[in-house]
This record gives structure tokens, sequence and C-alpha cells, in this order.
């Protein structure tokens, strides 16, 4: 079905690469509009519960295809508005799945690979990994990206990296807060496992649940955020999910989430 992905599903955990390896899966409009399709569709898919994003060969994703942005000297302002829009299109369906978006992130990530790893809940990066927002360097701009950067990160930090375009290592990743786990390349599909297993413990509905609460809350002034999450917890706690697992807990038992 996808050229430019490779998609592999395991009960409710569907393993996502992308799969141009050759130029070091570096995004085009073809991998763009497979990425959004797929997104898609994974966003209806009730019996899905955790997606792991990849790459494949020897790095996660160097970003948009440079050969490919080369071409679009040719275009209109008009083509070039497309083309971001369908950019934007393919980060913000990944950035809202309701399920937990998790990335295992090697070799490098770079400009819209930064990207897609700021719209990822949970990463988990191998610890020779580079990361940095080059696109100064070229004479052009991190700008698709920026919400999901901005929100990740602050604009401190933004400021520092997009102006400079300096590579950094996993580790001032971390601290950043675009990574959430550094480790060697032989642990790393472990680790991976170990935060995917961790997600299947929890309901399905309470984990959409929460994103949307992150979404909706960061940003809100105060008098906003208290109705916001009031109305977020009194929905949770009278649903089928929330009574569920108070009584698996009280009944000490594991709760039967639906899907799992
Ligand atoms: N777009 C198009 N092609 C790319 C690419 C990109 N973003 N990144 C790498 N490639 C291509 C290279 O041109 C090379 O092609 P070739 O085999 O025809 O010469 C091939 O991928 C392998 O690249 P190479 O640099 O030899 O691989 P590497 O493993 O030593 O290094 C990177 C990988 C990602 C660290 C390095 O390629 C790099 O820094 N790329 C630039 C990334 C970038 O600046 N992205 C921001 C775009 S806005």
């Amino acid at each position: 079905m996808y050229t430019y992905l490779n998609v592999r599903r395991e009960g409710p955990v569907e393993y996502v690469a992308l799969n141009r390896p050759d130029v070091r899966n570096a995004f085009n409009e073809e991998l763009i509009a497979e990425l959004t399709t797929w997104a898609t569709i994974a966003g209806e898919d009730s019996t899905l519960r955790a997606v792991v994003l990849s790459g494949e060969g020897k790095t996660f994703c160097a970003g948009a295809d440079i050969t490919w942005m080369a071409k679009t000297v040719e275009f209109s302002e008009d083509e070039n508005m497309r083309d971001a829009a369908a950019a934007s299109k393919m980060f913000g369906a990944l950035n809202t799945l309701p399920v937990p978006l998790i990335g295992r992130v090697h070799g490098a990530a770079l400009g819209g690979g930064v990207g897609l790893v700021a719209v990822c809940d949970i990463v988990v990066a191998e610890q020779g990994t580079t990361f940095g927002f080059t696109e100064v360097k070229l004479g052009i701009l991190p700008a698709v990206i920026s919400p999901f950067v901005l929100a990740k990160i602050g604009r401190s930090a933004a400021r520092e990296l997009f102006i400079t375009g300096s590579r950094f290592p996993a580790a001032r990743a971390r601290e950043l807060g675009f990574v959430h786990a550094v480790v060697a390349e032989a642990d790393l599909d472990a680790t991976v496992r170990k935060y995917v297993d961790e997600c299947l413990t929890g309901g399905r509905e309470a984990i959409a649940a929460a994103k949307a609460l992150i979404a909706n809350v960061w940003n809100q002034p105060f008098e906003a955020a208290v109705s916001l999450t009031a109305a977020a917890l009194a929905k949770r706690r009278v649903s089928h999910e929330g009574q569920e697992g108070l009584r698996a807990f009280l009944e000490k038992r594991k709760p039967a989430w639906s899907g799992s």
C-alpha cells in the first residue's frame, strides 16, 4: 500500500518506518502524502493502541529532501504555499493522533526530522544520534515545524538552535525535552517496548483524553483552564473506562480495557 513507509502491525501496536534509506529518509512530496494518509487512517482506527515511528537504514530522518526543495525555485508563491500546507497537514495529523506516538530515533534527526521528534509523545534516542535545525545554513527556515518545536522546548532554546543551526547530541536533546530516554543501540528496541507496554496498561480513551487535555490546557488563562479541566475530569469519571478503572482498583484486579 505504501512505497516510502514500512508499516507492520503487531496486535494493537503499529510500527511505522520511514523508508527512503538512500537519502536518509528525507521527505519529499510522496512521503509527506503517504505519512498523512497513514496518520489519517490510524487516527480513526479504534483497535490501535500505540504507534512506534522509526527510520529504515542509517538514520531516523534527514528532514526535507534538499534535491526536491531545490526544484521549488521554479515554484510560484502559490505552489510553495500549497507545499508548506501539505507538510503542515502531515505534522498536524501526527500531532493529534489519539494514541501514543513513540519515536525510535537513531543516527540523525535534522530539520523536519526534529519536527517529527517534536510531534511524538515519547522519544527514545540512540546515544550517538545527532539533532539540529540546519535550515538557516541552507538559507531557509524551520517554519512548518516551528509550532510543534516551540510547544516542546520553548522560545529561548528555539532561538539558540534556529539561529545557530548547530548540531547537538542526544544528551542535549534530552535536556531540552525532545527526548525522554537516551540509550545504547543494543537497548533501543527494549526501551521502546517498555514504553509501549506501559502505554498498553492505560485506558485507550483515557490516554486520548490526556493528550487532548495537554493540547487544550496549554497557554489557556487559569480561569478558562478551571472549567475546561473540570469538564474533562467529569466526563472521564462517568465514562465506562473511568468506572471500570476505579472498580478494578478497588476489586484488586486488572482493568478490562476495550481493545486490550
Ligand atoms: N535531502 C536529500 N538528500 C539527502 C538529505 C536530505 N535532507 N540528507 C542526506 N541526503 C543524501 C545525500 O545527499 C547522499 O546522497 P548520495 O548518496 O547521492 O551522495 C545520501 O543521502 C547519504 O548522505 P550522507 O551525507 O553520505 O550520509 P551520512 O550517513 O554520512 O550522513 C546525514 C547523514 C543526515 C547526517 C547527512 O546526510 C546530512 O547532514 N544531511 C543534511 C540534512 C539537513 O541539513 N537537513 C535539513 C533539511 S531542511
